[in-house]
């Protein structure tokens, strides 16, 4: 039989990985509140213009790896990050007054990227935006936050690398500098960078083509010709950092892939992960919608789940198991009991026992205790026509395959106790 599979680049959350999925995610809520973060959850698509205007018309999210449909004249772009989106929801609102917002979330995102390991079409993330406020003290919150966050996953040897964008003037003054370092030169590199280089040259220093990173590692560190306002924003953050005990590397050529970002970036990443190894990213950033008179503010970070999984992985760490639990198996022989046990498997579950009965009428009491084993049934309780006429059943503990006869208005009293033991 061959499987039907899911798109490329996207997966199936089996019912044996979901614990996984859940302690992130508990975790997540657990951290973040600590921090006055709480949960929102915005739709899945978004017009189009929420993104490129958001990300930016030129990054390479936006030019091609959004997911995008029409329906009547709109146009609509399944979400490739979460940051826009929260931000176009909170838009209008009294963030806009200053007034600072927590907000956290964990979804699903699209990218049309070449698959890979640890790169999907279809990922997921948890993210969190501090909203409405600037403060170098805010940026270094977030990182705090995440790396707690890391800490309760039992991941260790990240590296965190952060930078500055600086602001609108110091992206002139670093540009210039970029454009004279890489005008002579810009014929050796790949045809994506030349094609950067006219539309927005800070792409460049993204590129991961192996044939031009010499010349971008030899490239000038801009941030010496951004303003001393910028840089002494920069150091504040890193002051912060410093007081909370949080390790870090200025790294002057980390610009990420998005184009709303000011002042601080950075980025985590984890030699487990081979190719793919950044584990989140994030930044302070800046976006306008139109019918504001100013930008939505904001500083956060978001976290690939599919990566914090593929880490945890590399390092051993013990894999958290589904809790479904062991049923009860309840074996009726002959049809009155079967009857009678139908009605009970309504009573054991609303008291809150798991509970399982065949639904083929007329199953032999070897066939069913196959199934108790298939199941890794706890208990079983049988019921055949001698007991039913006594009111009875009798529960049999799988382990020790003691047995007991128990009067059913008494069962599920009986299996309560029997659990709680
Ligand atoms: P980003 O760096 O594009 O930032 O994505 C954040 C994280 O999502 C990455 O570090 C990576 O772990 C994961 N990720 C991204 N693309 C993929 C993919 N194709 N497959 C698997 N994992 C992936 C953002 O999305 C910003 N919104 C972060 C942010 C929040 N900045 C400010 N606030």
């Amino acid at each position: 039989m061959s499987r039907f599979l899911p798109p490329t680049g996207t997966a199936d959350i089996t019912p044996d990985e979901v614990a996984e999925w859940r302690l992130l995610e508990t975790r997540a809520t657990e951290i973040f509140g600590l921090y006055g973060y709480g949960e929102i959850r915005t739709p899945i698509f978004e017009e189009t213009d929420v993104f490129k205007r958001g990300l930016g018309d030129q990054t390479e999210v936006v030019q091609k790896e959004m997911y995008t449909f029409e329906r009547g004249d709109h146009s609509f772009t399944l979400r490739p990050e979460g940051t826009a989106g929260v931000m176009r929801s909170l838009s209008g609102t009294d963030v806009m007054n200053g007034n600072e917002q927590r907000v956290f979330y964990i979804g699903p995102m699209f990218r049309g990227e070449r698959p890979a390991a640890g790169r999907r079409r279809q990922f997921h993330q948890i993210g969190a935006e501090n909203v409405g406020r600037v403060h170098p003290k805010l940026d270094a919150e977030v990182i705090a936050m995440y790396t707690q966050y890391l800490e309760s996953l039992g991941i260790t040897g990240t590296e965190l690398l952060i930078n500055t964008r600086g602001e609108q003037r110091d992206r002139v003054a670093g540009a210039a500098v970029l454009r004279e370092y890489f005008a002579p030169i810009i014929s050796k590199m790949c045809p994506d960078c030349q094609q950067r280089f006219q539309k927005n040259i800070w792409r460049i220093l993204d590129c991961k083509v192996p044939e031009c990173q010499d010349l971008i590692n030899a490239a000038p560190n801009v941030t010496e010709v951004f303003t001393p306002e910028t840089m002494a924003y920069f150091k504040e953050v890193c002051t912060a950092l410093d007081a909370l005990g949080i390790p870090y590397k200025v790294e002057p050529r980390l610009v990420r892939g998005l184009d709303y970002y000011v002042h601080t970036v950075f980025e985590w990443t984890h030699s487990g992960l081979g190719g793919q190894s950044a584990i989140a990213g994030g930044g302070r950033y800046e976006i306008m919608f139109p019918g504001n008179s100013k930008p939505m503010i904001g500083v956060g970070f978001a976290s690939g789940m599919e990566r914090l999984l593929m880490v945890r992985e590399a390092l051993g760490i013990k894999r958290a198991v589904s809790a479904t639990p062991a049923p009860v198996i309840l074996i009726p022989l002959g049809t009155a009991a079967e009857e009678r046990c139908w009605q009970l498997l309504g009573t054991l579950r609303t008291a809150g026992i798991p509970a399982h009965v065949e639904p083929e009428s007329g199953k032999s009491m070897k066939s069913q205790m196959r199934t108790a084993n298939r199941l890794n049934a706890c208990i079983a309780v049988i019921c055949g026509e001698n007991e039913l006429a006594k009111d009875e059943v009798v529960v049999k503990t799988m382990a020790t395959g003691e047995q007991s006869n128990v009067k059913i208005p008494e069962l599920c009293q009986y299996l309560k106790n029997q659990f709680n033991a």
